[in-house]
């Protein structure tokens, strides 16, 4: 979500004609989009705004701000710990960067003291439809922003005070955007939003027991061009067979779910406010697995929420096995302030969370390569997105089932779908050879 708000931003400035440079070094405009979900990303970016408005004694003219969540959580208390920064949006106000921008360079140009500190984390009604803009140049994948916000009340998570409450844009919007997108060359697209399943639950009626979400999807299935279909992140809760049978109905919607487990254990799912139990969290998945068998399921777990004991643990343990994940993100209990779990301190140590973030990983490492390593001789339909980093003159694309892949290839082939016979497998990766077919 903040990759696309950052875009978003980038080409709302490319707009006014400013550029965007590789190197930071290079930049007369540096702005930060933050993330505040753990403590440790919120450390991070206050290390690196200090790093980058230390250099503005070099370079007075230099403007440093930051955006995004952390902006929106800390506000004003960021300009006592971080005096020299310039900007500070908020999570509704990313559209406004460029007037912010200019009016505080206009007011640069003098001689007099350096102008406030601009601060704008304001709620603003409607904000959710500015986050539209896509770079001119052709990308093959895109992510499209469908919501803001959250209505739940996870007790660890710092989202709904981030993101503010549930807003959907409409749908007419999002399908123009997505058309837009597709008529330059786009052939992915993923769509976006904190309960994504729960898109317009209130602002849009069911029809024919279908949710707004499957009625979104099953327009996105019908734009020409668009050639596969994702979606991050669903909660379990409306995660209903009108959305299951998405799989089986909709040839475009790739077998592919990011689906957030956060624990196995009732007792602690309960004291996250996640209203489901592990069962009914389990029957979802077996649900999907009888309508797509291979489907691939990725997850997020929260390690180490306060009073999760090693019977807790345990049933994480068991049930992040059984599922047999072929991705997890496996995150160590951060306290937030302002959430409802805060009251509860942070007792699991340090040592414990790394522990059992450990068992996760080698689990999930197991999985991830056994899955993998049953698709060597396959051939299997990948997107290819562009040059691997990893040079060799190798390209690098994604399966349906979101494997990365790792091919020889030529330029002409970027963004288009091609087959690769797969040769070799990591617990991360693919390797292959393209099938030249004619
Ligand atoms: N501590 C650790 N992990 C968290 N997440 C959200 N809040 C916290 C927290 N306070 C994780 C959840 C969520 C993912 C985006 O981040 O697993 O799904
Ligand atoms: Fe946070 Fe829970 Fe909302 Fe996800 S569903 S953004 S974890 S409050």
């Amino acid at each position: 979500m903040n990759e696309r708000d950052s875009d978003a931003v980038a080409t709302l400035l490319r707009d006014k004609g400013y550029s965007i440079v590789n190197e930071e070094k290079t930049a007369d405009v540096i702005l930060l989009n933050t993330c505040s979900v753990r403590e440790q990303a919120e450390q991070k970016a206050i290390g690196k705004a200090g790093y980058i408005t230390a250099r503005k004694r070099r370079n007075p003219n230099l403007v440093v701000g930051i955006m995004g969540c952390m902006a929106q959580n800390k506000g004003n208390d960021l300009v006592d710990k971080l005096p020299d920064l310039d900007l500070i949006i908020g999570t509704q106000k990313f559209h406004r960067v460029p007037d912010h921008l200019s009016n505080f360079i206009k007011s640069m140009s003098g001689l007099g003291p350096r102008p406030n500190t601009i601060i704008d984390i304001e709620e603003e009604k409607g904000s959710q439809n500015t986050i539209k803009s896509h770079a001119e140049e052709k990308k093959v994948s895109a992510f499209v922003s469908i919501m803001q916000g959250c209505n739940m009340k996870c007790s660890y998570c710092i989202v709904p005070k981030t993101r503010g409450s549930e807003r959907a844009r409409p749908s007419s919007e999002i399908i123009s955007e997505i058309k837009d997108l597709a008529k330059k060359g786009t052939k992915e697209i993923t769509l976006l939003g904190q309960i994504v399943n729960q898109y317009a639950v209130r602002e849009f009626p069911f029809l024919e027991k279908k949710s707004p979400f499957v009625q979104l999807l099953e327009k996105v299935n019908a734009i020409d061009g668009i050639e596969r279909i994702r979606f991050t992140s669903p909660h379990p809760v409306g995660f209903k067979d009108d959305l299951i049978e998405c799989y089986k109905r909709l040839p475009k919607l790739c077998e592919y779910l990011h689906f957030p487990m956060q624990s196995g254990s009732n007792r602690i799912l309960k004291a996250m406010r996640r209203p489901y139990s592990i069962e009914k969290f389990k029957h979802i998945i077996e649900k999907l697995r009888a309508i797509k068998p291979d489907i691939y399921i990725s997850t997020d777990i929260i390690v180490g929420f306060p009073e999760e004991n090693e019977d807790d643990f345990e049933a994480t343990r068991s049930a992040f096995e059984s599922i047999g994940f072929d991705m997890a993100y496996i995150f160590k209990y951060s306290v937030r302030p302002g959430t409802t779990a805060e009251p509860k301190g942070d007792p699991v140590s340090r040592e414990i969370k790394e522990q059992r973030n450990q068992v996760l990983l080698d689990i999930l490492n197991k999985s991830s390569l056994a899955r993998n390593q049953s698709l060597i001789g396959t051939t299997q339909e990948i997107l290819l997105e562009g040059h691997a980093k990893r040079g060799n003159n190798m390209f690098t694309g994604r399966t349906r089932g979101y494997r990365k892949v790792f091919t020889h290839a030529s330029d002409r082939l970027i963004g288009e779908l091609v087959e690769v016979k797969i040769t070799k497998a990591t617990a991360s990766s693919l390797t292959g050879d393209l099938v030249i077919t004619n």
